[in-house]
């Protein structure tokens, strides 16, 4: 099975359109070693054609150009996206699809019912999309059942529901129900190897941990480096655990829990905010994370397993 890494920043990019924080004016200037990363997607394949998009970022379009595994071109109208699987319903994960619409069929659209209502009602995607392709909608369990998407051999999946809040246009914002927010076990039949993927993790419970430590490899959230990361940047009032993530320094970080991993774990950041320090190549944020074995997902970015 392949992963490809679509777009590794969280909400707003790499640099952010309307950002003049430190991170973005250096990599807009080109004084900073770092570089640009697009709105938080992946895209998993089994037999290299036919891919599942795990999100649809609002930068899709120009994911999938930077992609060409993605336009099999079998067909005058063709895609190598088989699906799409929704891991919440926040603006940077949802909005692609409205990209998808010139579809001559159905696009099918794996997501929990949680999701699937908050994006029928407080951002009605599926309404508006209906006047266009269309979805063919599978609800994803969250029971532990893993399942094998329609259209793509040699793939399962399992939805791993995770504590975390809906968005703020969801009719439950303040009321989370399990099945808001997932994490995907993705899993190769094949070989049996399993590779995590939660780019939205607020908070780590021992049966997570334990999860994860069966996996060759981890994609979790890289959002902040600090809980306070905004608010210290005057850029929000909200702080990490407001925003249901989960930040890599201080007592009970995610980097402590990282570093207990086996050795044999590939462990990797993904959706990181344009403000977190980990994205300057040369800062002693990203030093401390190498020393750790951590690596931070860039666009482009593939695992094999
Ligand atoms: C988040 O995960 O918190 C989002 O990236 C926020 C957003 O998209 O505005
Ligand atoms: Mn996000
Ligand atoms: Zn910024």
């Amino acid at each position: 099975m392949r992963l490809r890494v679509l777009g590794s920043a969280a909400g707003g990019g790499f640099p952010q359109w309307n950002c003049n924080c430190a991170n973005c004016r250096g990599v807009r200037n080109g004084t900073l070693k770092a570089r640009a990363r697009t709105q938080s997607s992946i895209a998993v394949s089994a037999n290299g054609s036919d891919w599942l998009l795990v999100n649809a970022s609002p930068d899709v379009l120009q994911q999938v150009r930077e992609s060409p595994g993605l336009q099999p071109a079998r067909a005058p109208r063709d895609s190598g996206i088989a699906a799409v699987l929704l891991m919440d319903a926040q603006i940077d994960h949802v909005s692609g699809l409205l990209m998808l619409r010139e579809r001559s069929t159905p696009l099918p659209l794996l997501a929990t019912p949680e999701v699937l209502s908050d994006i029928a009602t407080g951002f009605p995607l599926t309404r508006i999309l209906s006047h266009y392709c269309g979805v063919r909608v599978h609800e994803l369990p969250i029971d532990g059942s893993p399942i094998r998407p329609e259209g793509m051999p040699g793939m399962e999946v399992t939805a791993v529901p995770l504590h975390s809040q809906p968005p703020p246009y969801s009719p439950f914002r303040g009321r989370p129900r399990p099945g808001d927010n997932i994490g995907l076990l993705l899993r190769n039949p094949a070989t049996g190897a399993r590779v995590f993927y939660a780019p939205g993790l607020g908070t780590l419970t021992p049966e997570l941990f334990d999860l994860m430590a069966a996996c060759q490899a981890v994609l979790v959230d890289g959002t902040f480096w600090t809980e306070d990361e905004m608010i210290r940047l005057g850029l929000s009032k909200k702080t990490a655990a407001e925003m249901g993530h989960l930040p890599q320094s201080g007592p009970g970080g995610m980097l402590t829990a990282l570093r207990r991993l086996p050795a044999g774990t590939r462990k990797l950041l993904i959706h990181i905010n344009n403000t977190n320090p980990i994205l300057i190549e040369d800062s002693p944020e990203r030093a401390e994370l190498t020393r750790h074995g951590v690596e931070v997902a860039h666009d482009g970015l593939e695992i094999v397993f």
